[in-house]
């Protein structure tokens, strides 16, 4: 089993990037939410990858890096944490986040994960949360985080599992789509958010990368929130394909497949507010 390539990187990586410049402000505004929902599965990504005080720690796709703080917390004033990430503007995020917490052991670097501008051997640790995906050659990203780590460093990623366990995905794209006048999609397309979703395939790429003791944790990631309005919102906020799909509508016709995804993801509200269904992958592994 291997990932199939998107066609052309170059392209795509500069639509993504575009794409999350734009985004950066409306992904960093929705961080308690976000930071909510993604609270075990974060913690149990530093722990899988080993992150302890002192270490020199990657930080792949590091977005407004909500993660990237708790990795600086857990390193401590004699580690370092270097958070990467395609867009500038997202990355200016985290560095300004970092220092409203007022870490300083965190560094930035806007780099493309498939070519990290970092010397062979230099982390103790890497993580990539919900990054991963989205590269058009995920074996090439995980052969430079091979490539940075030192012998015997831990890596853990986390990356959306398949789509019945995340049906609000499929929700979104398949409402867009159709009202876009467009046919359905591979839900597995190269560099989209259940690209790596399909079982045993983060292992595989990871082995072939050349790591080894390589194990896989799915791990159900409910977003709790007080209403679907509050769940599309966010959508709408962030660098989702839905809003490239539906930018191409008019207003009203727009507006027609938001309501429609209101409807159809109103069946996981519940007597405390909305729920929506996730399930994660979580990869850890050594150099
Ligand atoms: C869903 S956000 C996750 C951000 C952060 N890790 C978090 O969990 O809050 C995905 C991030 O991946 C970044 N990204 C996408 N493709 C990338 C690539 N090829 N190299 C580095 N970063 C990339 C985007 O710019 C974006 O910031």
């Amino acid at each position: 089993m291997s990932a199939v390539l998107a066609p052309d990187p170059q392209a795509f990586k500069t639509a993504v990037r575009a794409q999350w410049d734009q985004s950066a402000a409306g992904w960093n505004a929705h961080t308690p939410q976000i930071r909510d929902w993604l609270r075990p599965a974060t913690d149990a990504m530093l722990d899988m990858a080993g992150v302890a005080p002192g270490m020199q720690v990657l930080d792949v796709a590091a977005g407004a890096g909500d993660q990237t703080l708790d990795i600086a917390r857990c390193i401590g004033p004699q580690g370092q944490v270097l958070a990467t990430d395609l867009s500038p503007a997202i990355l200016a995020l985290a560095q300004e986040n970092a220092r409203h917490a007022g870490l300083d052991n965190v560094q930035t670097l806007a780099a493309d994960g498939e070519r990290l501008p970092l010397a062979q051997g230099s982390f103790d640790a890497a993580v990539s949360r919900l990054g991963l995906m989205f590269f058009p050659n995920p074996l090439q990203g995980l052969r430079e985080l091979h490539r940075v780590l030192r012998p015997g460093a831990g890596l853990c990623t986390v990356v959306f599992s398949r789509p019945e366990k995340n049906p609000c995905l499929g929700i979104l794209m398949s409402t867009a789509l159709k009202h876009a006048g467009l046919p359905p999609r591979d839900p597995y397309q190269p560099g989209t958010l259940m690209s790596l979703g399909k079982p045993g395939l983060v292992d595989e790429l990871f082995r072939q990368a050349g790591f080894r003791d390589v194990a896989t944790t799915a791990m159900a990631a409910p977003f709790r929130l007080p209403s679907v309005q509050h769940y599309l919102a966010f959508i709408r906020a962030s660098a989702s394909p839905i809003q490239h799909i539906l930018g191409k509508l008019d207003t009203a016709a727009a507006q027609a497949a938001w309501d429609e995804m209101e409807e159809r993801l109103g069946q996981f509200s519940t007597a405390t507010g909305w729920a929506g269904p996730n399930e994660l992958l979580l990869t850890a592994a050594r150099r």
